[in-house]
């Protein structure tokens, strides 16, 4: 029986548009090839929304993400919004999805596919099978934190404040997250803070410590500081399996992350809420890379990360394991092919050396799925 799932499509701005025009043919292929259907709907989000709408995302692009089972974004913002009002930067908008839709784990998986373990910065041997997830909080913390704003003093100097915040409810539902994931895989998490200088980090370390103790005490649990943890990124990053920790520190070590990778082009994330009295999650998810201005609109971006986060929708918004899986696979053999965007070619390839470009990998990506499912 064929259901459908409501999906909501947001490609955003720059490169946005162009990756989320393959992820609309994948789920056209689905709709012939699989037991699935969609109802898709497009809205806008970020600089086009400001463009064409006035904010950011409007109330009926909200209304529309709450109503949807699932939603997918492209990518916000650019340097034509550069001189808009802070509070109206297209980033302002996907900051208000995630925090209106209550989305405060954020799960962005780092593997190394064998096929790219040369595009990657770092030596083959740091790199090869890796297979990790940052678990980042990402609706408290320092990004939504009260007080903020920009003040000026009575002496005419001027004071920028953030506040990072935590609870023990905001620390242990993203814990329980990291938890009940490491128990799917290799069962270890590390938390990551700053509890040397912060008190914030204090906290947070203690709350793991005692959900750990509580309701845990199977996973293997470790500790480390921030900024520890992004040299061991770098150093050996297989040593991890989960990591767990807050908004900010999980923005940044995502993206170290990433390079362990080959490419911010090929990261997809998840970002769900708490289940609700009908058993829905809430979920939004995109890819870790942003707008790319640079290359937008020339055929130049790598749709992969936004493919994988389509196949991570499948698997955690509506259970389909196996499409997910055949997406995933598919991914693989185009690799395997020998098909490179730009931003994953291997480092120091000859100037020139064949690339394909957006349309070209997302259509090797369809053969690759007829041949899967043949
Ligand atoms: C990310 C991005 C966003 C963030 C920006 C675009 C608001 O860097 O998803 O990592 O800071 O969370
Ligand atoms: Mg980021």
């Amino acid at each position: 029986m064929a259901s459908n799932k409501k999906l909501l499509m947001l490609p955003g701005d720059g490169i946005g548009p162009e990756v989320m025009g393959e992820v609309r043919r994948v789920v056209d292929w689905m709709d012939k090839r699989r037991a699935v259907s969609f109802d898709v709907e497009e809205r806008l989000v970020g600089g086009a929304a400001i463009d064409a709408e006035g904010g950011p995302v409007s109330d009926s692009t909200m209304e529309k993400a709450l109503a949807a089972d699932a939603v997918l974004l492209g990518a916000v913002g650019g340097p034509k919004w550069d001189e808009v009002p802070f509070e109206l930067k297209p980033e302002r908008g996907l900051l208000r999805l995630r925090k209106d839709l209550e989305l405060f784990a954020n799960l962005r998986p780092a593997l190394c596919f064998d096929a790219l373990v040369e595009a990657s910065t770092l030596k083959p041997e740091v790199v090869s099978g890796l297979d990790i997830v940052i678990v980042r909080e990402l609706t408290g913390g320092v990004y939504f934190g009260e007080p903020r704003g920009i003040e000026t003093l009575p002496d005419g100097t001027r004071r920028g404040i953030n506040t990072q915040v935590y609870t023990t409810p905001e620390i242990h539902r993203v814990a329980r997250v990291a938890f009940e994931l490491a128990r799917k895989r290799n069962n270890r998490v590390c938390s990551v803070e700053k509890c040397n200088v912060m008190e914030s980090g204090v906290l947070w370390r203690e709350e793991v410590t005692k959900l750990h103790a509580d309701e845990f005490a199977d996973v293997e649990l470790s500790h480390m500081l921030a900024d520890n943890c992004a040299m061991q990124l770098v150093r050996a990053p297989k040593q991890f399996d989960v990591i767990v920790t807050d908004n900010l520190f999980g923005d940044m070590l995502s993206d170290a992350a990433a390079m362990a990778t080959g490419s911010l082009g090929m990261l997809p994330s998840a970002s769900l809420g708490a289940t609700d009295a009908t058993g829905r999650i809430p979920a939004l998810y995109e890819p870790v890379h942003g707008s790319a201005p640079d290359i937008a609109g020339q055929g130049k971006a790598n749709p992969l990360a936004t493919l994988l986060s389509f196949a991570m929708m499948l698997r955690y918004s509506f259970d389909l394991g196996d499409d997910a899986d055949l997406i995933e696979q598919a991914v693989q053999d185009v690799l395997a092919a020998g098909n490179r965007t730009g931003d994953i070619a291997a480092p120091g390839a000859a100037p020139g050396a064949a690339t394909v470009s957006t349309e070209q990998m997302g259509g090797a990506l369809l053969a690759a799925l007829d041949r899967r499912a043949a």
